[in-house]
């Protein structure tokens, strides 16, 4: 199993805190921000990972990460140019990927949960996990039938679908490479990570996981602002 963190992006919704540096190494509590979906990866004993960021600040996370060696880990980088969308991680990641499944995390998604187990058994067709939101019109949205299996999956639905958010963390075989490869931009010219998910869940071979503990992604002033107090709260820190 290889590891991908997309860290790209030029998350203008959270300006001017990113304006001298990357959303992701925002500080959430007592370290910056990419190190939490790291620490996911480490923990379900991923060790080789890659690291996709954008051009402009790349060298400062070559500067806070390194080789990898300090995490028992081996970290590869890829710049990302423009932000297109998150399935093109895959395509970026096609070599580094080889002939291995892929378990990709999103550089500003914060969990609480432990996804050792998902990963560790993992063995073919995708695993993505969701969880009940206020807001599902910012994520992707998946539906549910009666005995909680995946119907529909639609990427910031206009209109209400379900209150299930996909979170950023998604668990592939290796024929996403190939899937990803053919997925066309979207209205908002971005390749969806939504395409790869109907692609898997048409073929009945998508799993979709209720994540258990908090989620945030902290991608908006409010969520950057909740992920530091949850942060604060687990590391069992006074916060005054
Ligand atoms: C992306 C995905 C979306 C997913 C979300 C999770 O949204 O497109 O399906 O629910 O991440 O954080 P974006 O960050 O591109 O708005």
């Amino acid at each position: 199993m290889k590891g991908i963190i997309l860290a790209g992006g030029e998350a203008t919704r959270l300006r001017p805190l990113t304006r001298v540096t990357s959303k992701q190494l925002l500080p959430i509590y007592n370290k910056p921000m990419i190190m939490y979906p790291l620490e996911t990866l480490l923990k379900a004993e991923i060790r080789d990972i890659l690291i996709i960021v954008a051009p402009d600040h790349a060298g400062d996370f070559l500067h806070l990460l390194g080789s990898g060696r300090e995490f028992g880990a081996k970290f590869t980088y890829e710049v990302q140019d423009k932000p297109e969308g998150l399935s093109q991680a895959f395509i970026i990641g096609a070599d580094f990927i080889g002939h291995d499944s892929v378990t990709l995390i999103l550089g500003d998604n914060i969990f609480e949960d432990d996804f050792s187990q998902p990963i560790k058994s993992f063995k073919s067709g995708g695993q993505v996990f969701a969880k009940e939101v206020p807001d599902p019109e910012r994520f992707g949205v998946v539906k549910f039938n009666e005995q909680m299996k995946a119907v529909t999956i639609q990427e910031k639905p206009q209109t209400f679908l379900s209150s299930y958010a996909l979170t950023g963390l998604y668990i592939y075989d290796n024929r996403v490479v190939e899937v990803s490869k053919n997925v066309k931009p979207s209205a908002r010219g971005e390749l969806e990570i939504t395409d790869i998910h109907n692609w898997y869940l048409k073929r009945g071979e998508l799993k979709v996981d209720i994540v258990q503990g908090e989620w945030i992604d902290a991608g908006t002033f409010d969520s950057l602002l909740k992920a530091n107090l949850l942060a604060a709260k687990k590391s069992k820190a006074p916060l005054n």
